[in-house]
This record gives C-alpha cells, sequence and structure tokens, in this order.
C-alpha cells in the first residue's frame, strides 16, 4: 500500500541541479522528465509517452518541446501534444501529465497532487531565508537507502542525538534530559534544553564558547517532509529556559533544514542546507559546517539504512514505544489521517485516461 500524500509539495531539486538537458527524477514513485526552459523557469512532465510508454528522458529536447525517441511525438511544458509524425490530427488523449513546479531561495518544489490544489503559498518558507542577518547555505542530496517516515521521524527525535552523534550534535550530558512535545499546531515540534553542559562539537567549534553552555534543539516538523532543526546555544544563564524565538537569536543558532522527498517505498532523498546567524561572514564557516553536518548525516544513514533492513525480515512481533516516540508517533497518526483523507476523496473522483488505446 503506498504511504505517499500526493496534495503536498516536494522538493525535485536544488535548483543547481537543473539544466538544458533531460532530467528523469522520481517522486513518490512517479518516474518524471525535468529540464530548464529557455525562459529559465523549470520544467516537469510524466516520463512516459502515451504511445509506447517509452521514457519522454531517452527523447530530445527541441527548443522548450520534447520529443519521443521512438516515433516522434511531441509535447510542449503544458503536457501538449504538439505533433504527431504521419497524420495531421492531434488526438485529445495524446498528452502527458505536467507537474507544476516552484522556485524559491534556489530550492526547485513540484506538486505531485490534484491541479486545483496547487497553491504555492503553501511551499515551505522562513524569513531567515531573505534576512542579512543570516547566512544561508544549501548543503547537498543525502540518499539513503529507507522509507521517507523512517527518515522523517528520525527527524522528531531529539533522543537519538546523544546516542547517534556524539561528537557533532550531542553529548552524554543530554542522554536523560526529557524531550517535550508539541502536537496542538499545524506543525510537530519537539524540543529540549540541555542546561549547563560543556558546548557540543558545532558550538565549541563556532560558537567561541570557553565556559558551559545552556543549549537548544527544537524540531518542527511540517507536513509531510520539511524538517526544520533550530538548533543553538549561549552561556550558561544567559537565556531562560524555554527563551522566545527573538532571545534565541541572542545565542548563536543554527537552522537546519530538511527537505524530504520519498522517492519509492525504499528510498528517500534529504537535501539539507543550513541558515546560521554565527560568522555570517566567515566565507570558510559553510564548508566547515558542511563537515560537521556530512559526519552526522552519515551517522543518521548507517542508522536508517541498518532499520529499512530489518523491517523488510520477517519479525516475532511488533516494534514497542517509549516515552521518547511522542511526536513520531503523532507524525504518524497526521500521515496516516492524510492518507484516509485523500483516499476518501479519491473515490468521488473518476481515473483520468493514461493511455492512446489501440482498436
Ligand atoms: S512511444 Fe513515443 S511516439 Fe511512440
Ligand atoms: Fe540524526
Amino acid at each position: 500500500m503506498t504511504q505517499f500524500i500526493k496534495n503536498a509539495w516536494y522538493v525535485a531539486g536544488f535548483e543547481r541541479e537543473f539544466d538544458d538537458q533531460l532530467r528523469r527524477v522520481t517522486i513518490l514513485d512517479e518516474h518524471i522528465v525535468m529540464f530548464r526552459r529557455s525562459d529559465g523557469k523549470i520544467a516537469a512532465l510524466e516520463d512516459r509517452c502515451p504511445h509506447r510508454l517509452l521514457p519522454l528522458s531517452k527523447g530530445k529536447r527541441i527548443g522548450d518541446t520534447v520529443q519521443c525517441g521512438y516515433h516522434g511525438l511531441t509535447f510542449d511544458c503544458a503536457g501538449k501534444c504538439t505533433r504527431v509524425p504521419g497524420q495531421d490530427n492531434l488526438p485529445a488523449s495524446a498528452y502527458v501529465h505536467a507537474y507544476p513546479t516552484e522556485t524559491r531561495h534556489g530550492i526547485t518544489w513540484i506538486w505531485m497532487g490534484d491541479l486545483d490544489k496547487a497553491d504555492p503559498a503553501l511551499i515551505f518558507d522562513m524569513p531567515e531565508f531573505t534576512d542579512p542577518a543570516w547566512a544561508v547555505h544549501l548543503g547537498e542530496p543525502l540518499y539513503l537507502k529507507s522509507h521517507y517516515l523512517n527518515v522523517a521521524e528520525n527527524l522528531v527525535d531529539p533522543a537519538h542525538v546523544s546516542f547517534v552523534h556524539p561528537t557533532t550534535l550531542g553529548s552524554a550530558a543530554s542522554e536523560n534530559v526529557p524531550v517535550h512535545v508539541s502536537t496542538g499546531g499545524e506543525v510537530i515540534t519537539a524540543w529540549r534544553w540541555i542546561m549547563d553542559a560543556e558546548p557540543v562539537g558545532f558550538f565549541k567549534s563556532f560558537g567561541g564558547f570557553t565556559g558551559n553552555v545552556d543549549r537548544w534543539h527544537y524540531y518542527h516538523l511540517h507536513m509531510p517532509c520539511t524538517a526544520v532543526i533550530d538548533f543553538g546555544s549561549a552561556a550558561a544563564g544567559q537565556l531562560a529556559p524555554d527563551a522566545s524565538e527573538a532571545d534565541r537569536n541572542t545565542g548563536v543558532r543554527i537552522f537546519a533544514i530538511h527537505l524530504i522527498t520519498p522517492v519509492t517505498a525504499t528510498e528517500t532523498i534529504d537535501r539539507w542546507l543550513h541558515i546560521r546567524n554565527t560568522a555570517t561572514d566567515d566565507t570558510d564557516a559553510p564548508a566547515r559546517m558542511d563537515a560537521m553536518f556530512r559526519t552526522a548525516f552519515a551517522e543518521d544513514k548507517e542508522i536508517l539504512e541498518a532499520v529499512q533492513e530489518e523491517e523488510a525480515r520477517p519479525a516475532r512481533r511488533r516494534p514497542i514505544r517509549i516515552a521518547i516516540d511522542k511526536a513520531p508517533l503523532a507524525y504518524r497518526k497526521r500521515i496516516n489521517d492524510l492518507l484516509e483523507l485523500e483516499r476518501t476523496e479519491d473515490l468521488a473522483s473518476a481515473p483520468s485516461p493514461a493511455f492512446v488505446y489501440h482498436d
């Protein structure tokens, strides 16, 4: 059974991943051909010719159209057929689905659901992307052999940090600190403060702290697939625990943002980026920060892929749940509710034709 939410914007790639060549991407198990149009926008078409199903990515680009590599049917960026070699009429059924895309801050989003629900106002954004007090750096795609739900729930799970990331994000000082969870609003948030402890790797490197610090980790999960991790440190005693958003800006603060793209049932891409209020003019900082994040995310990858392998094996019993699972459980519940909603809505709509049938 599919576990993909269709009516959502997903990240198709960082904008820099696209050029004028046809590029196949797979999202929610759908093959899509993408390229940069002559006006700079990114086109996204169903990667399957409606004639004999050859992927259009095996054809060629002619101006802003794509010509199928088998018999030459040609489609424009709206998915409309503009040429059928050997005949003058263009059958109404000769079309491919065209996916809406939007590019912001160097990130290209794609709408995978019903066209009449594609609202660009729903795309994730935050003011720090364009605020000069902050520096934004796009990282890189992390390819994971893992179901996207396991990837997303790892990103709303501060408790794993002490054990999985001991040199970068966590330390033994946080092992027994309880996790708070808020599931009341649109966004699921799990957080905790580790008070009066030695700075962890990131904040030794970037904070310039000499003494103990108070450190926070807020994990915000925006449905269905965007995780924003707000973590930072301030000199011990400078901030009250649960200090407000504005107060946290007086400390050294880093947002690690994970844009999760479900590829298939067993593959996911996590495109990560970071936004920082420290060392904003330091041109070496992004590379040094990337290196630390790469270490941390390789640790997550190892864990998530090992979990995926075990999930696929026969089991004597179901996994157990413990106190720190509150946010991941809330996330799974919301996904199930959204799936149920989409399933129920689908019952009302007729299937759309996907093939040209021959008699
Ligand atoms: S398969 Fe594309 S034109 Fe025949
Ligand atoms: Fe992690």
